[in-house]
């Protein structure tokens, strides 16, 4: 770690996160960020837990290296699949001194706070089948009907920068594969992916406008401060020189999709 001070790693599996890095940004300018897109191996939705949780510490591990002391797994998916594991069996050992986020919890503790008696999320295929938001949602609101929808294929159309017109076609069958999965529609939605997030405008358009749709980056970048607030040890620490460095293990990232 550089003695001037630490960065923030933000990561995913490509450039969903930078919706969450930006919603971070708006409420943190200062400070110094590195966002990593494991662009290599996208989509992360398609993988195994197991293959997920052993790209994730990859990926943690070169943030680490670049000198962050603090990051945030921008993804549903290894938020999902890899966050606990890395918690609880590599980061004690390893690096007992950072610490990583993910971004699940502040999710469901903000819709489960909020007066929603139903609820959809659109996720990838791993976020999905890993059973998280549907486990941790019934533990703080038993009876949330939950109605969640897997879009397999959308996070590919995202990240290789096709039209949005092509976006917003196939995210339309998903959005009516889960509205018709219910008599009622749901209170809100979730885009339990933060690519989805990343086109956000464009499931607003496809989402009936008496259904909210939740902005998971703001919830996450609200609790960050919290953390913040409550974590000084890391908050000292931090290099309060506004900057954005961007890393990729792929194909660079265009200059237009960071900010
Ligand atoms: N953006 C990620 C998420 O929030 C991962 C998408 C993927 O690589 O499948 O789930």
């Amino acid at each position: 770690m550089s003695k001037a001070g630490s960065s923030i790693g933000v990561f995913d599996s490509g450039i969903g996160g930078l919706s969450i890095l930006s919603a971070i940004r708006k409420l943190l300018p200062q400070y110094s960020y590195i966002y990593l897109a494991d662009n290599a191996n996208t989509p992360y939705g398609d993988k195994t837990a197991e293959e997920i949780y052993v790209l994730t510490k990859k990926s943690v591990e070169i943030l680490f290296e670049k000198g962050c002391i603090l990051v945030i797994l921008a993804c549903n998916s290894a938020s999902a699949c890899a966050l606990r594991r890395l918690q609880q069996e590599w980061l004690p050992i390893h690096y007992p001194d950072r610490k990583v986020l993910g971004i699940l919890v502040p999710t469901i503790e903000q819709v489960t706070t909020d007066t929603y008696k139903s609820l959809g999320i659109l996720a990838t295929k791993a976020t999905i089948a890993s059973g998280a938001y549907e486990r941790e949602i019934k533990k703080r609101a038993p009876d949330m009907k939950l109605i969640e929808q897997a879009c397999p294929g959308l996070v590919d159309l995202i990240e290789e920068g096709a039209p949005d017109e092509e976006i917003k076609e196939k995210a339309a069958v998903f959005v009516s594969m889960l509205l018709k999965k219910s008599d009622h529609p749901p209170d809100a939605i979730l885009l339990g992916c933060t690519h989805y997030s990343f086109k956000h405008q464009l499931f607003a358009e496809l989402i009936p406008n008496t259904i909210q749709l939740f902005d998971q980056p703001k919830v996450v970048a609200e609790s960050l401060v919290n953390y913040l607030k409550r974590h000084q040890e890391i908050k000292q620490k931090l290099r309060d020189v506004a900057s954005i460095e961007c890393i990729v293990t792929g194909k660079k990232l265009k200059k237009e999709v960071i900010n």
